[in-house]
């Protein structure tokens, strides 16, 4: 099969690799009908995370339909479209039992092959998906497969963001970062209850998709602190919603935090220290709040919402692709060149 490979950092191809086969009883094979491009993918590509093996197929989000399943699968029937989240779960362990799917214990995450061992990623005409059970959820008829694309990762990222930062009724909070992960937090956030949300970055195209979906754009370049400052009678914001993944950004929320409030780090850090000394953290009874979305907890609830238009972020995606522009399409939306605020490829073309 056709499918997007890592070859060296700034390199992927796409190549002819061996269709992945039932491993498990657990396993799934899924026929990818799109897969998309994330912020995740870029942090490979740019060489910031290391150690994944040459030959990985990359790429973690997708939908699809049921090809083969494992003995074990039930319930999930050849032909059923199905979404899911950026990694495997069990939905048994301590962590699925406690609101962490995205820790599980016996979890993978797609794209990431180490030393032989790991899962190979979406960006391919197939995808073995382990714990198919308990991973993948079936899309409701009338779902386009390109919102459902968004309901498994970056969609379930935003609102998970809104859930660490503690956006409530009334909630004045900062999106940092427009990318479609920022780009859907401002849903989440406003789905929280929030009553502005303002939404930072330097991208002109990503701050106009910020206001269409209902935030009040702010150029990186213009001081946002004084406009959140001007909204909160010189407090600062309730939350901040980081989705950037960068020290500069960090230093931004907490500047923009007003005491007691909170900041939810989304965005990815490779960085090996905290852009804020733990002092100001005392000083300004900062709560800090980071990590990979549990998405498999949020993936009904969005198919749900996304079936019944009540977000609708598929206006992120400006660039549909065969896998045979991959090189070009990662090179595009890392460097945010003609427009590209998302790219999805499609395998059957
Ligand atoms: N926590 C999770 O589970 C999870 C899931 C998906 C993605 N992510 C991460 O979220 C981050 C964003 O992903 P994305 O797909 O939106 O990526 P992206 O690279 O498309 O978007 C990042 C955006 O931030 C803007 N930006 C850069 N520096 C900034 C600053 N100092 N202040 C404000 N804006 C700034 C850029 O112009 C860009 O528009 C990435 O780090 C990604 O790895 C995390
Ligand atoms: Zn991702
Ligand atoms: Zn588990």
């Amino acid at each position: 099969m056709q499918a997007l490979i890592f070859e060296e950092t700034e390199k992927v191809a796409a190549a002819a690799v061996p269709e992945p086969r039932i491993e498990a009883a657990g396993d799934v094979l899924l026929r990818v009908e799109v897969a998309g491009l994330c912020g995740s993918d870029l942090h490979v590509w740019h060489g910031r995370e290391r150690g994944l093996d040459v030959g990985t197929v990359m790429g973690h989000e997708y939908v699809g339909r049921v090809v083969e399943r494992g003995q074990a699968v039930d319930g999930l029937s050849i032909g059923t479209r199905v979404a899911g989240p950026f990694t495997t779960s069990c939905g048994d362990c301590f962590y699925c039992r406690n609101k962490l799917p995205a820790r599980c214990e016996r979890g993978e995450l797609f794209g990431w092959v180490q030393g032989g061992r790991g899962l190979h990623g979406a960006q391919a005409e197939y995808l073995r998906v382990p714990l198919a059970q308990s991973t993948l959820v079936e899309v409701p008829e009338g779902c386009e497969p390109e919102a459902a694309l968004f309901a498994g990762d970056v969609l379930a990222t935003g609102f998970f963001a809104a859930e660490l930062a503690q956006v409530a009724e009334g909630t004045i909070a900062v999106v940092l970062g427009c990318g479609p992960v920022g780009l859907c937090a401002v849903f989440g956030a406003l789905a929280s209850g929030a009553e502005r949300v303002f939404a930072v970055d330097a991208v002109a195209g990503r701050l106009q998709l910020a206001e269409r979906f209902g935030a009040e754009p702010l150029r990186l370049e213009d001081d946002p602190g004084a406009a959140v400052l001007e909204a909160t009678a010189g407090r600062g914001a309730d939350s901040v919603l980081e989705c950037v993944g960068s020290p500069q950004a960090t230093r931004m929320a907490v500047d923009l935090v007003r005491p007691g409030g909170a900041v939810a780090a989304v965005g990815v850090h490779t960085e090996e220290g905290f852009a804020f000394p733990p002092g100001e953290a005392y000083d300004k009874n900062l709560t800090y709040a980071a990590g990979r979305c549990p998405a498999r907890r949020y993936v009904e609830r969005l198919l749900w919402g996304l079936t019944e238009r009540r977000w609708d972020p598929t206006p992120i995606i400006s660039h549909r692709l065969p896998l045979a522009a991959g090189q070009d399409a990662y090179r595009m939306f890392a460097e945010r060149r003609e427009g590209c605020t998302k790219v999805v490829f499609q395998p059957d073309g």
